[in-house]
């Protein structure tokens, strides 16, 4: 088959540009399935406590990832202001994860530890009352709710099963940790839980 008839042939030529990036991207990610950088978590990363885990549900479900990434590249820019690049092994129990792209504000992957659990309190309450020229919208409601820790064990076995499929040599949640869930979240509220997930964000690499 000679090179005008690939040219000419509109179908043929669709099948095989398909092929090409096809290969060309298989070659790229299969390899990721397999490398250990990028399926084991890095030392010292935990599976999210309850209360972090139902922390991350909130802050998932108030769209605060809308505005901010969990991802610092590896800039010098990036670097000199958030901490130490992101790495894949620090995303391991992240399901889904938080990455994100858009930047109305700033980077949050290594948040944890940066301010006081009042400091996040009032700022997630009223952003203005600590950054008079935030932007950030007010989550008062977030202090009122309290957390009845209901679906927090399906939330940890649904956890379990992501884990156990995607990494190898993670922790599991045991069947201990799961039967004193709903406890540990019952009666904190919703403002708890998202500083308590916050402060724990990006504190394994943190200093290196
Ligand atoms: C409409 C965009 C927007 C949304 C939605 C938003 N933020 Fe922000 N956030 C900002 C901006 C802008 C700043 C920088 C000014 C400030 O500190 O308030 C900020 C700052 C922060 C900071 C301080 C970061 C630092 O390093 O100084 C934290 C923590 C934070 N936001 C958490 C959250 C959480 C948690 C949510 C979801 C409940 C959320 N934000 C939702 C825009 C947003």
């Amino acid at each position: 088959m000679s090179h005008e008839a690939v040219e000419k042939n509109a179908g043929l030529l669709i099948l095989f540009i398909i092929i090409v990036i096809s290969f060309g991207g298989l070659v790229e990610i299969v390899p990721l399935f397999f490398m250990k950088d990028t399926t084991q978590p890095v030392a010292g990363l935990k599976p999210y406590s309850p209360l972090r885990l139902e922390g991350r549900d909130i802050y998932v479900r108030e769209g605060c990832y809308v505005c901010h990434s969990q991802m610092i590249r590896p800039f010098r820019a990036e670097t000199e202001r958030y901490g130490h690049y992101s790495v894949a092994g620090e995303f391991v129990y992240d399901h889904p994860f938080q990455w994100g792209s858009k930047r109305t504000g700033p980077d949050l992957a290594r948040v944890g530890g940066r301010y006081s659990d009042d400091w996040h309190r009032v700022h997630l309450i009223n952003p203005r009352d600590v950054v008079p020229e935030s932007n950030m919208p007010g989550f008062p409601w977030l202090a009122e709710n309290e957390l009845d820790g209901k679906l927090t064990a399906k939330k940890m076995r649904v956890m379990n099963t992501l884990i156990a499929a995607t990494c190898n040599g993670c922790e599991l949640y045991t069947e201990e940790q799961i039967a004193k869930a709903a406890d540990e979240v019952r009666g904190k509220t919703e403002l708890d839980a998202l500083i308590a997930y916050l402060q724990g964000l990006g504190t394994a690499l943190k200093g290196k």
